[in-house]
C-alpha cells in the first residue's frame, strides 16, 4: 500500500548558527515581566524591535522567508512582516497553557534557555468523535505530537496550530522569545475578488 500526506502542516526547524552574547542574554533575562496563564511575559511585546537584538531578529527574519517561500510558494510579491514579539519565563513547575496566535500567519519561538527534556506539544485542532487506541502513534493516529526543543533552536509553525508546554522539570528557567507575524504585500487576486494590498 502506498501512502500520500495530503495537506501536511509545515514545522520548521532552524538554528542559530552561534550562542547568544553574554549581552544578549543579559537583555532577554532582565526585562521586566508580567503574569501569564503558568508563567510569566514580557512587558515588552516588541522586544525584537530592541537594537540588543538586532542580529538574531535578522536570523529569524530569513528563517520565516525561507518557511514561507518554500511552503506558501507566493505567485506575486508577498512577504511576512514580523508584528509582536515578546520572551516567555518558566520556572521550574511552571507551564504555558494551550493556546494559538489569532491575528498572524506563521509564528514561532526562539529558545533562549533550556533544559534537558524541555518540549513544546503541538495538537490536532478536531475533536476525535471515534477513539481507536493505537498500537503506535503515528502522523494519522495522534492528536498531538512533541518535540524536544533546545537553546538556539528556532521553530516555526502555523499560527492557528495550538501548542502548549508541559510543567517545567529541571533547574533552570526555561526562556524563549516568541513572535507573530502577517503577509504585507499583493496578498490576494484582484481577478478573483481576494484582491488585497497592504503596504509593505
Ligand atoms: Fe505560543
Amino acid at each position: 500500500m502506498e501512502l500520500y500526506n495530503l495537506f501536511p502542516t509545515a514545522i520548521g526547524f532552524a538554528g542559530f548558527n552561534r550562542a547568544l552574547t553574554d549581552e544578549e542574554l543579559f537583555f532577554i533575562q532582565t526585562l521586566e515581566t508580567r503574569k501569564n496563564i503558568g508563567n510569566t511575559t514580557s512587558v515588552d511585546n516588541f522586544v525584537l524591535r530592541n537594537a540588543a537584538l538586532t542580529e538574531l531578529r535578522a536570523f529569524i527574519e530569513d528563517a520565516v522567508a525561507d518557511y514561507f517561500h518554500s511552503t506558501v510558494n507566493p505567485k506575486h510579491n508577498v512577504n511576512l512582516r514580523m508584528t509582536q514579539s515578546w520572551c516567555n519565563y518558566s520556572e521550574p513547575g511552571q507551564h504555558h497553557h494551550k493556546h494559538a496566535h489569532p491575528n498572524s500567519f506563521v509564528s514561532g519561538v526562539f529558545y533562549v534557555q533550556t533544559n534537558p527534556d524541555d518540549r513544546i506539544y503541538f495538537y490536532r485542532d478536531e475533536w476525535q468523535q471515534i477513539k481507536l487506541p493505537p498500537e503506535t502513534w503515528n502522523a494519522y493516529n495522534s492528536e498531538s505530537w512533541w518535540f524536544h526543543v533546545k537553546a538556539g533552536q528556532l521553530i516555526l509553525f502555523p499560527s492557528s496550530l495550538p501548542h502548549m508546554v508541559q510543567e517545567v522539570k529541571g533547574e533552570l528557567v526555561r526562556i524563549s522569545l516568541s513572535f507573530n507575524t502577517f503577509p504585507v504585500g499583493t496578498v490576494g487576486e484582484e481577478m478573483e475578488l481576494t484582491g488585497l494590498r497592504l503596504e509593505a
